[in-house]
């Protein structure tokens, strides 16, 4: 057997790279055809004399079949949710109901334009108003923008509320203390904001280090940003004598809730005392994402922190009808109009179809898969926090790395050729040879079982034949890239040769 007939999925091995478009058909197969005019045809040349175009415009020459099988070849050759498991951890990767598609692309939603006037746009701000309301009830905190793009953004929406009610009290601050564990948004909104990270390492737990984190608690400290479930997968179970600490010294308690999957309808970061929660609805409340398309981080607070939220709001008013409503000290807008409304409208489809108990079951249902995947795969890779996990959990290569000189990107990328999207690599960055495996709720048993037997595979050729692993991907339409290169420098436009 070849390395290149090694085990991999038929998909990706049958998509070898293409020409562009531009490149494949020839002039005789032309499919042009265009639209009729539904405007007055006019002689451009003497109408605006110098714009007419002097050649015709370079239009791809395919016949419509060829058409299908380009772009049939293009999805072919991507890899997606709906291609096969995706254990992308901390990424939330899970199937994204039609449903959802079908709510979104509803002409009364889709064809709204953000300038038109707001009695013929109700049914628009009743639903954000509802999600609104939605959102709140499973963080626990009441008050709620939709505004926020991402994450990120959401992250960097409420600590400018956490720094304009701090001015406000005239006791601005200049700190924000951040676990060792935090995702690389966090400190990157830190300084977005002005302020100065301090880092609080962890304890052998891989929770909060307590002890280190009441040395660096002092009332220049502005806030603690904290993800519960941590991106070890595991709850902060002192969550409680945290965020008092952080209250007693006047500074305010965040809750990056990109992990909100895990504990849904479960327990309500409200509850555990934090002020502000950013929500990604593009995991939690499946909007497809991956590519860098919209999605959106709504941010729920207290009502004491309402004030500052960004306007405008969509509010509901007494006698039943929808508006706008920016409140007394906002910090203005973070985006522009209400937010990216596409998203909200299938974060709220989703809430709606699964209802409160729905809800509670994703979370119960994603817990028990990542529980099973570990165990599964106890004794294959070594899993530092072997301990009941959330929504994901994070294993290492470091044993394959020092007995095989297998690395956790070979594993990656061999992963590939048995069909499976390889897990988060190399994050957090507190264990050695990471690997974050966030299996989600909607894998099925045999899908869990399928990806736990590739990964013990992968395990054992490491092993056996460690330059295979070291080789791979095989399958795949491009094999290993300089990775760097393609984030730092992408080609996205083709030009033909000589131009
Ligand atoms: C723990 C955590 N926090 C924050 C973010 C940022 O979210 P976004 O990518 O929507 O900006 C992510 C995204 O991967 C995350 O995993």
């Amino acid at each position: 057997m070849t390395r290149e007939s090694q085990p991999g999925p038929s998909r990706a091995s049958s998509a070898a790279p293409r020409a562009t478009i531009f490149e494949v058909g020839a002039p005789e197969s032309a499919c042009v055809l265009a639209p009729a005019l539904d405007v007055p045809d006019v002689d451009v040349e003497s109408a605006l004399p110098g714009l007419a175009r002097s050649a015709p415009p370079r239009l791809p020459h395919v016949a419509e079949v060829e058409i299908m099988r380009h772009y049939g070849h293009l999805a072919d050759m991507n890899f997606g949710v709906d291609s096969g498991p995706y254990p992308l951890g901390s990424c939330t990767m899970k199937y994204n109901p039609r449903i959802n598609e079908d709510a979104a692309r509803l002409d009364g939603f889709a064809g709204l334009h953000p300038y038109q006037p707001l009695e013929t746009v109700q049914g628009a701000l009743e639903l954000m108003v509802g999600l609104q309301e939605a959102l709140g009830e499973v963080a626990g905190l009441p008050a709620v923008t939709l505004q926020p793009a991402a994450g990120a953004h959401g992250e960097l929406t409420a600590l400018m509320c956490f720094k304009a009610a701090h001015t406000a009290a005239g006791d601005p601050r200049t700190k924000v203390v951040i676990p060792d564990t935090a995702h690389g948004t966090n400190p990157a909104t830190v300084s977005m904001c002005g302020y100065e990270t301090v880092t609080v390492p962890s304890d052998e737990r891989g929770l909060v280090d307590m002890r280190a984190l009441r040395e660096v608690l002092d009332t220049d400290v502005a806030a603690l940003m904290l993800t519960n479930p941590n991106t070890l997968g595991l709850f902060e179970t002192d969550i409680l004598a945290i965020t008092e600490a952080v209250h007693a010294i006047g500074a305010y308690a965040y809750c990056d809730g990109a992990n909100l999957n895990a504990i849904m309808g479960v327990t309500r970061p409200g509850d555990q005392g934090f002020d502000a929660l950013h929500i990604n609805v593009h995991k939690t409340f499946s909007t497809p994402h991956g590519g860098g398309g919209p999605g959106g981080g709504p941010v729920c607070v207290t009502e004491d922190l309402a004030r500052y939220l960004p306007g405008p709001l969509p509010t509901r008013l007494d006698d039943g009808s929808f508006a706008l409503h920016t409140p007394d000290a906002s910090i203005g807008r973070v985006r522009s109009y209400l937010g990216n409304f596409g998203v909200l409208v299938r974060a709220y489809a989703y809430v709606r179809a699964l209802g409160a108990q729905g809800l509670l079951e994703v979370s119960e249902q994603a817990v028990l898969s990542a529980n099973y995947l570990r165990v599964l795969l106890r004794g294959v890779f070594d899993i530092p926090y072997d301990r009941t996990c959330m929504h994901e959990f994070v294993m290492s290569s470091a044993t394959l790395k020092r007995e095989h000189g297998v690395r956790t990107l070979d594993v990656a990328k061999r992963l590939l050729d048995y069909g499976f999207h390889p897990p988060t690599v190399y994050f957090p960055l507190i264990v050695d040879e990471a690997l974050m495996l966030e299996p989600t709720e909607t894998e099925s048993l045999e899908s869990l079982d399928s990806l736990g037997a590739a990964l013990r595979s992968i395990a054992e050729e490491a092993g056996s034949d460690p330059d295979l692993v070291r080789g791979a991907p095989y399958t795949t339409p491009v094999r290993r890239l300089d990775e760097a290169r393609a984030a730092r420098e992408p080609v996205v436009r083709w030009s033909p040769q000589g131009e």
